[in-house]
């Protein structure tokens, strides 16, 4: 670590947090709703979705893929950072996950700007066609980040972004034998990750880590 780096606790995240955009009542309704239809309760937290939406904007995002549906919650976090006529295509494997998102995406305020695409994720991946993204985001099983990266680094237009969830592993990112069993994938993923030159990557220890890549 470079000298100049402060040490982040979990003091300055709160304070990070707290002069954040927060998540609005409709975020809220949904998240207790998927936790009621049994969806596993995991989000990105507020300030990873305003930080999305500023990425998204930076770079003019009109159209945007996500692997990891889950209950649509960061789906509708970046479509709201869309302009008119911008799309999120997200893509869920689970059917009772995509029906409970595409519920709530159409009767949200960027209803008509989410696609839920059914199916696993290499499937429906290899359907889209190259260069018609601005941007990726990956938050699905982790054991196939690799072929995820792949297929977004044909998807994605240069000078897109190609955004990575969790690669602090669910915080066991330094375990010689994590708990979580998908840890070592995480951590093997960051290897081919940092080595990728099709970008410029960075990690931003926002959330639990997120992979920021720029495609060169
Ligand atoms: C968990 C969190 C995530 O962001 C994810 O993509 C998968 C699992 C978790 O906390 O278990
Ligand atoms: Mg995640």
């Amino acid at each position: 670590m470079s000298e100049s780096a402060t040490l982040v606790t979990a003091e300055h995240f709160r304070y990070i947090a707290q002069r954040t955009v927060q998540e609005d009542d409709f975020l809220k309704d949904l998240r207790r709703a998927a936790k009621a239809a049994g969806i596993p309760p995991i989000a990105i937290s507020a300030e990873q979705g305003s930080f999305l939406q500023i990425l998204l904007r930076l770079c003019r995002a009109r159209e945007v893929i996500e692997v990891g549906t889950l209950a649509g919650y960061s789906a509708l976090w970046m479509a709201r950072a869309l302009p008119p006529g911008g799309r999120v295509r997200t893509i869920e494997v689970e059917p009772r996950h995509a029906a409970f998102a595409r519920e709530w995406a159409a009767k949200s305020d960027a209803a008509g700007k989410i696609e839920v695409h059914l199916g696993p994720g290499q499937t429906v991946l290899a359907g889209f066609a190259a260069d018609s993204a601005d941007a990726a985001f990956l938050d699905a099983d982790k054991a196939n980040y690799g072929l995820y990266l792949k297929e977004s680094l044909r998807i994605v237009r240069p000078g897109g972004l190609v955004l990575v969830d969790n690669a602090f592993a669910f915080g066991q990112l330094f375990d010689k034998h994590p708990s979580d069993r998908e840890a070592p994938a995480v951590q093997a993923f960051n290897e081919v990750m940092a080595r990728e030159k099709a970008l410029q990557s960075i990690i931003v220890p926002i959330g639990d880590g997120c992979w920021v890549g720029v495609k060169l």
